[in-house]
């Protein structure tokens, strides 16, 4: 498999670092526009080869496409992350620019490629590229749920204090502060309802922790955080890769699923060989529905500022 990632800042290198630790990937193609900047990122990775194991290949290019030729799946990280105070919504201006310009060349070089979305504000980049491109809709996938379920996972060990194995949750609705709908009602411990360890206003605390994940860490770092976001796109792209069939929420263009048309948003779907395999439709409660439609209309606002 060859993968394109572009956008050699912290999201992508670290990307494309950890699909080459994993080692099922035949090549990682790094693009920047910076230049000079993919091709030493790489090189720089290359060198761990030897220490870390792995025999993927990665290389680095300056804009030039013609490098990312036919490549299986494409990451798209390219565009200004946050600074502390601000929205992912606030960098719509400067990214989806950026997003369109990439997505086209990409495509030219790549016509059957899998499209990962990453760049912020996710939801909306992944309907731009839906929008700007024929690609059939199971090849668009905004990555935002795999990550934000970890951050979910996290804090849910934290509240039960236990090792974040034990637990399983899952986020959809949309990549925001406020539009993140972590389902609590669902977060187990090994099979056990979570709220049978902690009551219901510490599991009200993980969910607002879990919304305000991105900003806590960029206001810890002074940008946006780049690990967790990594290791979330190498495990779709290892999805894809192996055809395994592994659930992850994705934004996904919805077709009438969970009562929502023409927007992309974070929804449960089995990843495999062919990007998107199946969307899985999980019945909702009351309360669920109203905070995946309020943030359906904030991403449709959001939407709105599109050129497309
Ligand atoms: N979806 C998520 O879960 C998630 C998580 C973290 C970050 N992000 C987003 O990912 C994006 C990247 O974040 P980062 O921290 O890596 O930023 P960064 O500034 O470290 O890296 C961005 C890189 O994109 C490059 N770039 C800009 N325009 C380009 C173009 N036209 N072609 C190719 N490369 C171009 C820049 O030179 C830079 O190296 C941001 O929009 C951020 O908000 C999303």
């Amino acid at each position: 498999m060859k993968v394109t990632v572009v956008g050699a800042g912290a999201v992508g290198a670290s990307c494309a670092e950890y699909i080459a630790l994993k080692n099922f990937a035949a090549e990682v193609c790094l693009l920047d526009i910076k230049e000079g900047y993919a091709e030493g990122k790489a090189m720089d990775l290359m060198q761990t080869a030897s220490l870390n194991g792995f025999d993927t290949k990665v290389v680095g290019s300056t804009n030039d496409y013609s490098k990312t030729a036919n490549s299986d799946v494409a990451v798209i990280t390219s565009g200004i992350p946050r600074k502390p105070g601000m929205t992912r919504e606030e960098l719509i201006g400067t990214n989806a620019k950026i997003v369109k310009s990439v997505i086209d060349q990409l495509v030219e070089h790549s016509p059957e490629v899998t499209v990962i979305v990453v760049s912020n504000p996710m939801d909306t980049m992944a309907y731009l590229v839906h929008k700007a491109t024929d690609l059939p809709k199971n090849r668009i996938i905004g990555m935002g749920g795999a990550l934000d379920s970890a951050r979910f996972k996290y804090r849910l060990a934290e509240a039960l204090d236990c090792p974040i194995s034990d637990v399983d949750g899952m986020v959809i609705g949309a990549h925001s502060d406020t539009g993140m709908v972590p389902l609590t009602r669902l977060a187990t411990r090994n099979g056990v309802p979570a709220s049978t360890f902690v009551d219901q206003a510490r599991l009200d605390e993980v969910e607002q922790e879990t919304r305000v994940g991105g900003a806590t860490l960029t206001k810890l770092l002074g940008t946006s955080a780049w690990y967790a976001p990594g290791a979330a796109v190498s495990e779709l792209v290892r999805a894809i890769a192996q055809d395994s069939g592994k659930m992850f929420p994705c934004s996904l263009y919805l077709e009438g699923e969970y009562g929502q048309n023409d927007i992309c948003m974070g929804v449960p779907a089995i990843i495999g060989a062919n990007g998107i395999e199946k969307i899985v439709e999980i019945e909702l409660n009351e309360d669920e529905k109203a905070k995946f439609d309020e943030a359906a209309d904030k991403v449709r606002q959001v939407n709105k500022a599109l050129d497309v």
